[in-house]
């Protein structure tokens, strides 16, 4: 009995503790995001809720445009870190310290550049979009977060999304190229492989559009420099792959180091908080670029740093990136009252929102495993873009695939056996030994039947002309030759920019010498940006751009040298006959005289158009088939095309659906790209691509506040080289 009564007192007592002390609600993972974060929120002190909007970094900082920044320590309830490493288990001590040594234990949000995969680097942004294989690309950015999680990431800041029309600007490899329709769609793929179907997924990581916005306008391509992009162009061209990537799902932004028409974009309401938060309804967060917000002093809105965070922070900038701007400012601007608190109670509960959603609260640390990278799988897919993404940009008298009669092959040129400058910049925790060699590549697949007779020719940039002869002479004793040329990989990027696209005189002196020998030349160039290549293509006959395609791109190259793999990419950017041509870009507007306002002394068109690319097979086009002559604006109009490939391999074609318009109340591009398809079809095959116009989606086109206007009238959709009328009834 006393036992009993014992007992009764002890479940009693407990009953008392655990109601006096209950669980609280943001540690009980089965309750709904929303009430977690209104429970955690309400149990922050101002503190620890400023905290929370604040990024530090962790490691070595391996970014050389903002070396030398390195904190000693971090508070242990800092609400996000870029870590710099790959050890779980440091980053696993780190998120302990948040996790128990702070009164509410919330854990720390991991960020790092995880661009083009992080140990298993696949081919950059630029490329991937000549693929134009979305689903591949998703396969890749999936391949990337699991090993960036497995190596304590929660959180890459990446897509970037920047349409660029400027290739003189080294970020141009960072993004889908010179089209908004383009990077809408690798946009969104990339943030479906980063989050896949739900962020608290094992390998899931947050995605950040990147840098919201207009940064790609740079002018004169300099890097950080203003864009004057007109309130017309901001929502034709830049918003975009923006609204797309926000209806996606992107759990965060990034806000650009531009100032966008006198108003920054690290300081900018209108787009950070009355488009994105009000009208687009993101609820997850905006977080500066490196110092973004500081750097408002520089460009000349804020007088100090006070000032700076008022701006970006009432702006709609929700973490500042290094920069203790807001740490140090926002408690006085509060106590000023020029921050509200309910702005930052809006602050915190994006940021723990998105907490919440990785499951970070309830799984706040990286499992430990022995396998994380460049597994067989993820490599594969690496390949697979890799050639993809590959463009056949010439093929003289078929010089391409080299067949069996060539026994020498002689390969040349500062790119054939280097490892490091085909990761490409921003390759995270790539490792240039993981990367083949072209000339081992081509030993590979062409094996014992072919002789690679190798020699360097020249460096990459330099004067020395000292290793041409030998070039020469290997070349002479050669069937063919494969010259590769290209860019360092720290030629684009950030803070890259370049007065020219054209590679250096030395590279061009080496081929001008090897044309001498009379044997056919293959130029394989390895670039992270469009060439002028006005004076390099008349002397290759076969030319195959392999930008700067990861550790799978030798092997990649090589199956497509020898004709195992047939080309398929096309280009996603123009590239220019001169750098003088640039800006040049398919989508722009129709000039007051078309047939004059050209170039004097040359071509006005450039070498190579957006959505140029070629096969080893030929493809030949139908006319268009349309469902009807008139529509309402209410009806759908289907669209069909056969292409039969009459040539003697099988491959794969994209075809791309334009719409060009007669006449409309604010003038319209010469022609806009609205839907892709890309499809094999087998030797002596047909198939149909069909395209589904919806007349709101594919018609209408913006004001300069956005809003979408639908008008009746004359269009044009064009595929390949046919076109066909259709007309807008009301
Ligand atoms: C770049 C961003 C990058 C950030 C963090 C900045 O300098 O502009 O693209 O995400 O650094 O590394």
């Amino acid at each position: 009995m006393k036992y009993f009564s014992l007992l009764a007192v002890l479940l009693v007592s407990q009953q008392v503790i655990a109601n006096r002390n209950p669980v609280p609600v943001y540690k009980n993972k089965n309750t709904p995001t929303e009430l977690r974060v209104t429970d955690l929120l309400k149990r922050m002190t101002l503190d620890e809720k400023i905290l929370q909007l604040n990024q530090q970094t962790v490691g070595d900082n391996n970014n050389p445009n903002n070396k030398g920044y390195k904190k000693p320590d971090f508070p242990a309830g800092i609400g996000s870190l870029i870590y710099f490493g790959s050890d779980p288990v440091f980053r696993n001590t780190v998120q302990k310290r948040a996790m128990e040594e702070t009164r509410l234990g919330i854990p720390i949000l991991f960020g790092y550049d995880v661009i083009h995969g992080f140990r298993t680097v696949y081919p950059i942004s630029l490329a991937q979009g000549c693929s134009w294989n979305p689903a591949l690309v998703a396969q890749a950015c999936a391949v990337a977060a699991k090993e960036a999680k497995l190596s304590g990431i929660d959180w890459t800041f990446s897509p970037m999304i920047d349409v660029a029309r400027d290739p003189r600007w080294g970020r141009v490899a960072e993004g889908y190229g010179e089209d908004p329709y383009t990077n809408a769609i690798f946009g969104v793929a990339s943030v479906k492989g980063y989050q896949g179907s739900k962020l608290s997924d094992t390998y899931s990581i947050a995605a950040c559009l990147k840098h919201y916005i207009g940064y790609g306008m740079s002018e004169g391509g300099r890097d950080y420099h203003y864009s004057d992009v007109s309130a017309q162009s901001l929502w034709e061209t830049y918003m975009v792959p923006y609204e797309a990537g926000v209806k996606a799902g992107a759990a965060t932004l990034m806000s650009g180091f531009n100032d966008i028409s006198g108003i920054p974009a690290s300081a900018n309401p209108y787009t950070l908080t009355k488009i994105l938060k009000e009208r687009w309804g993101h609820d997850g967060f905006v977080v500066s670029d490196w110092g973004s917000v500081e750097q408002l002093i520089a460009q000349g809105v804020a007088n100090d740093r006070k000032e700076a965070a008022l701006k970006a922070f009432m702006a709609g900038v929700e973490m500042d990136m290094v920069d203790d701007v807001y740490t140090q400012n926002l408690k006085k601007l509060i106590a000023e009252k020029k921050v509200p608190m309910s702005r930052i109670d809006d602050a915190v509960k994006r940021i723990l929102r998105i907490k919440f959603r990785l499951g970070l609260f309830d799984n706040p640390y990286t499992p430990i495993v022995d396998q994380r990278y460049l597994q067989p799988e993820s490599k594969a897919i690496a390949q697979n873009l890799a050639a993809e993404s590959m463009v056949l940009l010439k093929n003289d008298r078929h010089v391409l695939p080299l067949n069996d009669h060539i026994k020498q092959i002689a390969l040349i040129g500062p790119l054939a056996k280097n490892q490091a400058d085909l990761l490409g910049n921003w390759a995270a925790h790539g490792d240039a030994a993981d990367a083949e060699t072209i000339l081992d590549g081509l030993t590979k697949e062409f094996g014992q039947s072919t002789q690679i007779n190798y020699a360097k020719g020249c460096e990459i940039d330099g004067e020395d002309e000292s290793g041409i002869d030998e070039a020469v002479a290997v070349a002479k004793k050669s069937d063919v030759i494969v010259v590769c040329l290209g860019e360092r990989k720290n030629w684009t990027g950030e803070n890259a920019s370049r007065s020219t696209i054209a590679l250096p005189a030395i590279q061009e002196k080496l081929v001008k010498e090897l044309k001498k020998t009379g044997k056919p030349i293959v130029l394989v160039l390895t670039n992270g940006r469009p060439l002028e290549l006005v004076r390099l293509e008349p002397l290759a006959d076969a030319i195959v751009e392999m930008w700067q395609p990861g550790v799978e791109g030798s092997a990649a190259l090589a199956s497509i040298l020898s004709g195992r793999v047939n080309p398929s990419g096309k280009l996603d950017i123009t590239f220019p006959l001169t750098t003088g041509q640039i800006p040049i870009y398919y989508d722009m507007r129709q000039s007051a005289r078309p047939y004059a306002g050209k170039y004097q002394d040359i071509s006005t068109d450039p070498l190579y158009w957006f959505g140029y690319g070629l096969s080893y097979t030929n493809f030949v086009y139908s006319p268009i088939s349309i469902s009807a002559v008139k529509i309402h604006k209410n009806q759908k109009l289907t669209a069909t095309i056969e292409v039969a490939n009459n040539g003697g391999l099988k491959g794969k074609e994209t075809v791309l659906w334009y719409i060009s318009s007669h006449a409309s109340s604010i003038s319209r591009p010469v022609k806009e790209l609205k839907y892709f398809e890309k499809e094999e079809i087998n030797i002596g095959g047909k198939r149909v691509f069909k395209f589904e116009l919806d007349p709101y989606r594919d018609l209408s086109f913006p004001d300069a506040d956005g809003k979408r206007h639908l008008e009746a009238g004359d269009f044009y959709l064009l595929a390949g080289n046919q076109k066909i009328k259709f007309e807008l009834i009301d």
